[in-house]
C-alpha cells in the first residue's frame, strides 16, 4: 500500500459527530468462533483499559455526540465492571446495547444490568441445533443460550438474535428462524459472514454457494410473510456474490467510533491491520482528537483518496469505494477498489474463491480443518 498522502488528508471532508460508540471492552471470550471478527492477533493485546479509562471514554464519546453505545468484545460479561460501565453510559444518556454470547449472564447479573439501565441485548447463536452450535463455537453453550434468551425476555429487554450464516449452517435457516420465533426474539439478524479476520482464514470452508443463498433468501421471505410484524428479519447478503461493494461501516470515520480493549480508537474493528496507518490510543489522546484530527480517521474519509476505477465511478458516493480492510486482505492494497466490485481489477480473486465453492473444489472441513479463534492460534498466527 502507498503511504498516506497529505493531498488525501487535505481533501478529507470535515465529518459530523459519530453516532455509535462501540466499546470493545475485552478480547477475552469463552467461545472460539471460526468467523470471529476480532483481529487474528488479539492475544497480543492483553492490556485492557481500566474501569476509570472506560468511564472517561464513555464521557468523551457522549461529549463528542455519540448517542448509542454498544458493549461488545470478546465477551463483555467477562468484565466485572460491566454493570458500572452500563450505569454510566445510561446516566450520560446513551441508548445502550449489550452484544453477547450469553455466557456469564446469570439471573443476578441480568437484574443488575437492568437496574443499571441497559436498553437492549443482542444474543448470538451459531445454529438451531446443539451439535452445530457447539461445534462452531467449540463450546457446549447451546442450552445455556436458550436459558439466557428466557432471562432476556424476563427482564423485558428487546432481543436481537444474531446468527452468522455460512456454508455449514445456511441450509438450517428455516429451523433457525423457528428457534428465534420460539424464543420470542423481536429482531433476527441473519448476517452472512463477512470475510475478515478469522472468517478470512476459514473462507474456503465457510463461503456458501449461490444456490444456498438463493434458497435461504426465499425461506426468509416466506417467514417474513408468515410473521408479519411479530418479528423483524434482517438478511445481510454476502458481498462476495453481489458484484457491488457495500458502504462499509457506513463510511470510514462517518458513523462509528470503535475503542478496542487496549484503547486504540478505530473507524472499524479491523482497521489496525492496515499497513502505513496509525491510530490514536485513549491513553494518550482524547476521542475528539482521534475522530477529527487523526491521520488514521481522515485517511479514507469521503472520496478524495480514491484512485481508478473508484475515482470516476458513478457509484462512488453510495459505496465510498467499499471496504478498505477487504481491499487490503484480497488485493494487498488498502487504496484499491473493494475487490468484490465487478469493476475492480482484482475482482477475479473474489470470483475464483466463489468459483471454487460453486464447482465443489473448495476443501470441506473434514479435509481442511477449521481454524478456531483461541489465544494459542492467535499467538501462533501472529508469530507466523
Ligand atoms: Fe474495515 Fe470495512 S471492515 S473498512
Amino acid at each position: 500500500m502507498n503511504a498516506p498522502t497529505s493531498i488525501a488528508a487535505a481533501v478529507a471532508p470535515r465529518p459530523g459527530p459519530p453516532l455509535w460508540l462501540l466499546a470493545e471492552v475485552t478480547y477475552r471470550c469463552p467461545l472460539h468462533c471460526v468467523f470471529c471478527y476480532n483481529p487474528v492477533d488479539f492475544a497480543r493485546h492483553e492490556q485492557e483499559l481500566s474501569t476509570a479509562d472506560w468511564l472517561r471514554v464513555l464521557r468523551e464519546g457522549r461529549e463528542l455526540g455519540a448517542v448509542q453505545c454498544g458493549f461488545s468484545g470478546g465477551e463483555p460479561l467477562l468484565r466485572d465492571d460491566l454493570e458500572e460501565l452500563v450505569a454510566e453510559a445510561h446516566r450520560l444518556g446513551y441508548y445502550t446495547n449489550l452484544l453477547t454470547s450469553g455466557v456469564g449472564l446469570t439471573p443476578q447479573r441480568a437484574r443488575a444490568l437492568k437496574e443499571a439501565g441497559l436498553d437492549h441485548v443482542q444474543l448470538s447463536f451459531q445454529d438451531s441445533t446443539k451439535e452445530v452450535n457447539d461445534f462452531l463455537s467449540h463450546t457446549k453453550t447451546f442450552e445455556l443460550k436458550r436459558r439466557v434468551a428466557a432471562l432476556i425476555k424476563e427482564q423485558g429487554w428487546p432481543m436481537v438474535m444474531n446468527v452468522v450464516l455460512h456454508r455449514l449452517n445456511i441450509d438450517h435457516i428455516d429451523p433457525i428462524i423457528a428457534l428465534a420465533d420460539e424464543l420470542g426474539a423481536e429482531y433476527v439478524e441473519l448476517a452472512n459472514t463477512q470475510y475478515y479476520s478469522w472468517a478470512f482464514l476459514n473462507r474456503e470452508q465457510l463461503l456458501p454457494t449461490r444456490e444456498q443463498l438463493q434458497r435461504a433468501e426465499a425461506v426468509t421471505d416466506a417467514w417474513r410473510a408468515k410473521l408479519g410484524e411479530r418479528m423483524k428479519l434482517f438478511f445481510v447478503a454476502p458481498d462476495y456474490h453481489e458484484g457491488r461493494a457495500k458502504k462499509c461501516v457506513n463510511g470510514w470515520g462517518n458513523m462509528f467510533i470503535t475503542v478496542t480493549p487496549d484503547g486504540d480508537v478505530l473507524p472499524c474493528h479491523t482497521a489496525k491491520m492496515l499497513p502505513g496507518l496509525s491510530f490514536p490510543n485513549v491513553r494518550e489522546s482524547s476521542l475528539r482528537a482521534a475522530w477529527y484530527d487523526s491521520k488514521g480517521f481522515n485517511r479514507y474519509r469521503g472520496t478524495g483518496w480514491m484512485k481508478e476505477p473508484c475515482a470516476s465511478c458513478e457509484h462512488k458516493e453510495q459505496d465510498l469505494g467499499g471496504c478498505r480492510c477487504q481491499a487490503y486482505l484480497i488485493a494487498r492494497d488498502a487504496e484499491a477498489a473493494d475487490p468484490v466490485c465487478a469493476k475492480s481489477p482484482h475482482h477475479h480473486l473474489v470470483q475464483e474463491a466463489v468459483q471454487r465453492v460453486e464447482s465443489g473444489a473448495a476443501a470441506p472441513v473434514r479435509e481442511q480443518p477449521l481454524v478456531f479463534r483461541d489465544p494459542g492460534n492467535s499467538r501462533r498466527l501472529s508469530e507466523a
